[in-house]
């Protein structure tokens, strides 16, 4: 019994550590006068689409996408803060505000579509369904769903991209994850487009509970630092979801970004395409800083009702400038300096906000949703921008849409 249990968690931690879901299968009438957003270009704009969740003006293909995983039970799945449904959606959605193309950002949504060696539930069967997949997603997205399930991607990224720190020019010649006399051939383009996709892979999903399952509270330990899992640090039982402050996972994707960037086409027509985020992945952030940057602004949500205004913006001031590149430290700083009638500081902290907001497609705080968080900072600029301050009336405070 002792031996089945150890064997089936030793399993539960591969899925894991491979990256996870192979396993699974405005009451603001009374001052809103309009939800129109005055900091974009609005129903054009890929991020409004995807706000709007306007799939079909997205992507042709999407709408049969969706309505395929939900016949498949994607919606039904657990997948860390929400559903599969919603994971692969996200990882689809992050693709394209990086301004990735349909094809890749397919390839997101049906990323882990095909069972892989390790775990024999999926959603499709790579024996029997290739065709239908074709058909959902087009043969060139198909082709590199197919690559990713036959392919160990934790090896081919982590141990081998990461510790080289550049794609090579020639490509990749892999192991069969199934079939070992046989190797697979990773094109530059196939290893740019995994390293992305697993930026947003891990983006999308990531949040304090799993620092906590693989390494306690004093996150040394992490699934996602090569070299630091350690099964005697593990806290399996951690009660999900826990407090849910933002994961330790910036500093991560900061170097596969890197990594990324690498990425020359020998055919200079093609895009040399860089996710937004870390300055166009020029920039790494330390572990240490981001740690350090989490604990301020956590320190802040949880300890509001003691501290003064002042250690407040102090404390936010401080965790924006070790780690430049998570929106929510600059929100909660535009509500702080609208509270003290300081409208320029509050409009240049929303501002920074929104920017953020827009390359990063996803939240870090995964307390509440993008779209709430979007919204929110959209609250805040428009305060700001129309010096309105902020109520003394908390009734106010309950009734904000997009208000004048
Ligand atoms: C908004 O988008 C439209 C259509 O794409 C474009 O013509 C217009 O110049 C854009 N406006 C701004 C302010 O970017
Ligand atoms: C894992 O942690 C235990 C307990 O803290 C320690 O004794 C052991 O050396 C660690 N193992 C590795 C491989 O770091
Ligand atoms: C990132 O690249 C885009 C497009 O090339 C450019 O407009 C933008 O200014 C760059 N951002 C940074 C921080 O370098």
């Amino acid at each position: 019994m002792k031996r089945l249990a150890i064997v089936l968690f030793l399993a539960l931690l591969i899925c894991i550590a491979l990256s996870d879901e192979e396993s699974q299968t405005c009451d603001s009438e009374i001052l809103a006068t309009s939800c129109t957003p005055e900091d974009g270009n609005q129903s054009h704009d890929i991020f409004e689409l995807i706000l709007a969740e306007e799939y079909e003006t997205i992507d042709p293909y999407l709408p049969n996408c969706i309505k395929e995983l939900k016949k498949r039970g994607a919606h039904r799945c657990w997948h860390k803060h929400s559903t599969f449904l919603d994971h692969l959606l996200g990882v689809h959605n992050i693709l394209r505000f990086w301004g990735e193309s349909e094809v890749v950002a397919r390839v997101g949504l049906f990323h882990s579509a095909y069972s892989n060696s390790y775990v024999n539930l999926a959603l499709f069967d790579p024996s029997k369904d290739r065709n239908i997949m074709k058909e959902l997603i087009g043969p060139e997205a198909e082709e590199i769903v197919h690559l990713f399930c036959i392919v160990d991607r934790q090896k081919v990224v982590v141990e081998t991209l990461l510790v080289q720190g550049v794609i090579p020019m020639q490509g990749l010649h892999v192991p069969h994850l199934r079939n070992e006399d046989e190797t697979v051939y990773l094109s530059p383009e196939i290893l740019r487009i995994l390293l992305v996709f697993t930026m947003a892979d891990v983006a999308d999903q990531y949040f304090e509970w799993q620092d906590v399952l693989f390494g306690g509270s004093d996150k040394i330990n992490s699934m996602l630092v090569p070299g630091t899992d350690n099964i005697s640090k593990h806290q399996s039982k951690s009660i999900w979801p826990g407090r849910s402050s933002p994961g330790i996972w910036m500093s991560y994707v900061s170097q596969l970004g890197m990594v990324a960037s690498t990425y020359n086409p020998k055919d200079s027509n093609l895009d040399r395409k860089i996710p937004p985020v870390f300055g166009n992945c020029t920039q790494i952030l330390s572990r240490e800083l981001e740690i350090a940057a989490i604990e301020l602004y956590w320190n802040v949500v949880t300890n509001e009702a003691h501290q003064s205004d002042e250690d407040i913006i102090d404390k936010l001031q401080m965790a924006v400038t070790l780690h430049p590149y998570f929106f929510e430290g600059h929100v909660m700083l535009a509500q702080k300096y609208l509270h003290a009638n300081d409208n320029i500081l509050a409009l240049k902290s929303a501002e920074k906000a929104l920017e953020l907001i827009k390359t990063w497609g996803t939240s870090y705080d995964k307390r509440m949703a993008f779209g709430a968080w979007v919204s929110w900072t959209r609250v805040m600029h428009q305060r700001a921008s129309k010096e309105l301050g902020w109520p003394s009336s908390s009734w106010d405070v309950n009734n904000f849409g997009l208000v004048l």
